[in-house]
């Protein structure tokens, strides 16, 4: 089943808080010379237009990046995100969100290179066309998460890999945890960042419990809430859930969250939290 559509969603809180945590990741892997490998197992088209059909129909970006895109107080790291998306923009309105691939591509370096697998028959032809001309991009129709095990270690011996499935099927939140394995496994020294959704709290503790039990250590988790849990429908917070995270993301987030859950849920019923699920 894959009726999950990434451009209803493009550029929603979700996506902020996921995309920001990426890019610090990046950085801070740029901080060294040595190229490194990102690995994006679900990637999407990697560029949505935020005036389709489909963004129309859920607005959801009007309460996510368009509540960051004209303000002049942003953190440092927060701006960092907005230009990167103004690149694509070429102006002052709004109109493009990049995806997690376009926005890492848009970091590499000569000594780097990225691989992007997406497994919709639609969504698939997008992102060979969006990185057809990108130098050290490969794209892949496969499946993510035996990325895990193909193309990993690197051999660089350094790399990124972002995991982050629709959960659309329930499996999803065990699959993340085996995917980890696998590729803790061939490449411990890597970073590895999960996406996860909050609809119902029990499945987050899945991923969590799950991970605790692999006795993997190094294990951050950062969140961000709209609103408190709760059992009914729809996505009530989001966070990225990071293996051997940079040194500087925890302190980092620790900054930009307060900021974040003020701008994007004005309404007050926003949260944030950022924890070790397991230490060093
Ligand atoms: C949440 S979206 C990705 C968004 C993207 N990472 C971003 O941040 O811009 C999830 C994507 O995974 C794709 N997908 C679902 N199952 C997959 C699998 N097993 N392997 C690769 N892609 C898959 C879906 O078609 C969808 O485009």
């Amino acid at each position: 089943m894959l009726s999950y559509r990434h451009s209803f969603h493009a550029g929603n809180h979700a996506d902020v808080l996921k995309h920001i945590v990426q890019l610090l990741i990046l950085q801070s892997l740029k901080q060294k010379e040595k190229g490194f490998l990102y690995l994006d197992t679900h990637s999407g088209v990697g560029r949505y237009s935020l005036l389709s059909a489909e963004s129309e129909k859920t607005g959801e970006y009007l309460e996510g990046v368009a509540r960051l895109w004209e303000r002049n107080d942003l953190p440092e790291e927060v701006a960092f995100y907005i230009n990167e998306l103004k690149k694509i923009n070429r102006g002052e309105k709004l109109k493009y969100y990049a995806g997690s691939p376009l926005l890492a591509v848009q970091q590499l370096r000569e000594q780097d290179r990225a691989i992007l697998t997406e497994l919709h028959p639609n969504d698939f032809p997008l992102l060979r066309q969006e990185f057809a001309k990108a130098k050290n991009v490969v794209t892949k129709r496969e499946n993510g998460f035996q990325q895990l095990k193909s193309a990993l270690p690197p051999k660089e011996r350094r790399g990124f890999v972002l995991i982050d499935p629709p959960y659309e099927l329930k499996e999803d939140y065990e699959l993340v945890v085996k995917a980890i394995e696998e590729g803790y496994k061939r490449f411990a020294t890597g970073t590895y960042a999960i996406w996860y959704p909050v609809v119902l709290r029990q499945h987050t503790k899945r991923i969590v419990r799950g991970l605790q039990e692999t006795g993997i250590r190094k294990i951050l988790q950062i969140e961000l809430a709209v609103r408190p849990d709760s059992d009914q429908r729809g996505m009530t917070a989001s966070g990225m859930i990071v293996i051997n995270p940079p040194w500087q993301l925890e302190s980092q987030m620790k900054k930009i969250l307060p900021y974040l859950t003020d701008v994007l849920v004005p309404e007050g019923t926003g949260s944030w939290m950022v924890e070790w699920i397991t230490p060093e």
